[in-house]
């Protein structure tokens, strides 16, 4: 066995997974606020572009991607983030954005140079380690501070550590926290990459979830040596279709495209036609916006009328929120599963570097907006009288 897997603690989903189909044994009603998976159908639309691009003789399909949706995403990258990219040099579709985001060390990490750490802010979406710990690189987690507004701070970074680093990456909207990141912010980390050589990796699949101001690309602040990862898993409710791209710096992109070819992801031709069609329409982004914005609307009032803390979440379908005082969000989270609220624990997203050396404890756990209003409407009920049993 590869040793690199024996020293990862178990994926997260799957430890929920185990804890759901316990509770549905025993017959209790489950409201899945777990896994960030939402429940709204995708739009029929797409459904539609989908059946029909099923071809009667099925080829393999390219790295480089169509180059129709490759034009397409570049006209929706300069209509929402007023940046230009070549469609031909900068932009690879890819079959969702995490397996672009697991390959990417394995083309540009070299085990074998100095330069080989990768930094990323924790509390994190875990692919960011296992991707680095599979290319040989070191790992390198930064924890998030409330402070901060859980941004990953580069200027609070030691220059040796900044010299090691081949690889930072950051996720504004922010998964779990929700946190979104101001211009300033991407300006100074992009600044600070470039002047360390470093790639700035910017996971951005969750720009389109927003309800208040429009979220920023780390592109419109550089080019030269930043990537960034984008999804239609979130934004257009696809998250089955695996479908999403990699763009930026031409000559990343150029590499990275080439040794792809070696891993076997490139996204089918009918799901690319699918994705085609996401990208040209916003309507159905909007429409899920104001869906989303629904249920967070109606948590934040419930959360207030409970006095439990939480960061405001102006993007993404995520809560980030805090144990009431005293009482260990461990217990609190038990209380909530046993009734039937699945939520994760803050631990959840440590990396296992911090699991190792014992330093992963916290007093957060995030709910992810992902069941329907209604079932929200009903699970805010039951949350109810869990939280009076701890008064
Ligand atoms: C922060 C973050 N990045 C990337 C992904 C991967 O999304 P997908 O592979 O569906 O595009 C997720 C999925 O939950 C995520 O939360």
């Amino acid at each position: 066995m590869n040793k690199t897997i024996k020293s990862l603690k178990n994926y997260p989903m799957e430890e929920l997974n185990r804890i759901k189909a316990s509770l549905k044994e025993k017959g209790i009603k489950i409201y899945d606020f777990g896994t960030g998976d939402p429940r709204e159908p995708t739009p029929d639309f797409i459904r539609k572009a989908l059946i029909e691009a099923v071809p009667e003789v099925s080829q393999y399909p390219s790295v480089a991607g169509r180059k129709d949706l490759r034009d397409t995403i570049s006209k929706w990258f300069k209509n929402r983030f007023g940046v230009s990219l070549n469609p031909d040099t900068q932009i690879i579709p890819s079959a969702g954005s995490k397996e672009a985001i697991f390959h990417f060390p394995l083309v540009f990490i070299d085990p074998e140079e100095d330069k080989k750490r990768v930094i990323f802010g924790t509390p994190a979406y875990p692919v960011y380690e296992r991707g680095t710990l599979y290319a040989g690189g070191i790992v390198n987690p930064v924890k998030l501070k409330e402070e901060d507004g859980f941004l990953l701070r580069l200027d609070k970074i030691e220059k040796s550590i900044l010299e090691e680093t081949k690889i930072v990456w950051i996720n504004y909207p922010h998964n779990p926290t929700g946190a979104v990141a101001p211009a300033s912010y991407f300006e100074e980390t992009v600044r600070i990459c470039q002047e360390y050589d470093i790639i700035l990796c910017s996971d951005e699949c969750y720009t389109e979830i927003y309800f208040e101001e429009k979220p920023h690309s780390a592109l419109e602040f550089g080019i030269e040596n930043v990537v960034v990862f984008h999804s239609l898993s979130k934004r257009s409710g696809m998250t089955g279709y695996r479908s999403g791209f990699v763009a930026g710096d031409e000559k990343i992109i150029s590499l990275y495209k080439k040794e792809r070819a070696n891993f076997g992801v490139a996204s089918p031709d009918f799901i690319q036609q699918a994705a085609l069609s996401a990208w040209k329409d916003e309507n159905h982004v909007l429409e899920r916006n104001r869906i989303f914005k629904e249920k967070r609307d109606l948590f934040i009032k419930f959360l207030d009328s409970i006095g439990l803390t939480y960061l405001y979440p102006k993007a993404t379908f995520y809560i980030w929120i805090k144990s009431p005082s005293g009482i260990p969000a461990k217990d609190y989270v038990k209380a909530l599963l046993e009734n039937g609220i699945v939520v994760s624990i803050g631990e959840n997203f440590c990396s296992s570097v911090e699991i190792t050396e014992n330093n992963c404890e916290s007093e957060y756990f995030r709910v992810a907006l992902v069941p329907t209003l209604e079932e929200c409407k009903e699970a805010i009920k039951v949350w109810e009288k869990v939280h009076k049993s701890f008064l």
